[in-house]
């Protein structure tokens, strides 16, 4: 049975329920949805300060804080022994000295890894941060966080399972946290581990079943990439009862185009440069 009328999802979102199957609908807690999103800057730092710092490194982090950055991007995945690291790509080589999958490598190999000369030699040295790394230097930072679920194709449950495991048991640190993901069969396995986490359905361009989709991947926000925004869009995707965050907007012009087409947040690599635009 097609449990998709879009007006219901509608007014379920409105009224804070949830459908959870043809005929059955449950309170949804949404203590921890709007606290995020109450407090979510419109600047983002992308993968901490991409445009500053190695990418998903501590040094990244803290130089988007000194920048005066609020919240950071972050991409997560999982090591062959099930251990959660902070990197971009679902190999190594562009960002490390190394070669090769991330999946195919233990934490101690990739903890071996130097991922800041590439960068520059200022950052030798820099390795890449497990997530409980990561979560506890953003924290200490005093900045919310945005994190995203960035599993090699074919892992995307497994991923998705050893990061909601280890939030759910080991993130004490009180953070605020939006997940996020491409990946739907993501975002719906770790929503089931972590109903309170807001969570964000990502794409490139948007889908023309955009709503199907945020409906499917249970989430709370629509983050696409920023060439493909239009005016029309933002508003129908709000007025559905969605946040709408862009990424990766670099360029102080578009990133005002957009903030005055009222988007939620703008995701960036050069926050310094958008923040004259606030
Ligand atoms: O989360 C926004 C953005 O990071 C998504 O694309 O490839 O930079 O992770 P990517
Ligand atoms: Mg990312």
């Amino acid at each position: 049975m097609d449990i998709f009328p879009p007006p219901t999802t509608i007014l379920l979102k409105q009224a804070n329920l949830k459908l959870t199957g043809p005929f059955r609908i449950e309170l949804k807690d949404i203590t921890m949805i709007p606290s995020f999103f109450k407090t979510m800057p419109r600047i983002i730092g992308h993968r901490g300060a991409r445009g500053h710092a190695p990418e998903n490194t501590l040094a990244s982090f803290k130089r988007a804080a000194e920048l005066g950055t609020q919240s950071v991007e972050i991409d997560v995945s999982v090591t062959k022994d099930n251990k959660t690291v902070i990197h971009h790509d679902s190999e190594v080589d562009r960002c490390t000295d190394g070669a090769g999958p991330v999946l195919l490598k233990t934490l101690e190999e990739i903890k071996a890894l130097d991922a800041g000369s590439w960068y520059s030699n200022d950052f030798k040295g820099e390795t890449i941060p497990t997530m409980a790394e990561a979560l506890g230097c953003i924290s200490a930072l005093n900045l919310s966080l945005n994190l995203e679920i960035k599993p090699c194709t074919g892992w995307q449950i497994p991923t998705a399972q050893i990061v909601g495991t280890e939030l759910r048991d080991k993130n004490t640190f009180g953070l605020p946290i939006l997940l996020s993901s491409f990946d739907i069969e993501a975002l719906v396995a770790i929503g089931d581990m972590l109903p309170e986490l807001p969570r964000g359905y990502l794409t490139k361009a948007i889908p023309p079943d955009w709503e199907r989709r945020l409906y499917e991947a249970r989430a709370d926000s629509l983050h696409c990439q920023g060439q493909y925004v239009t005016k029309e869009i933002v508003q129908a995707v709000q007025k559905a009862g969605y946040k709408f965050l862009v990424y990766t907007v670099n360029d102080p012009d578009h990133a005002k185009q957009l903030l005055d087409w009222n988007v939620d947040a703008i995701i960036t690599d050069y926050p310094d440069r958008l923040f004259p635009l606030l």
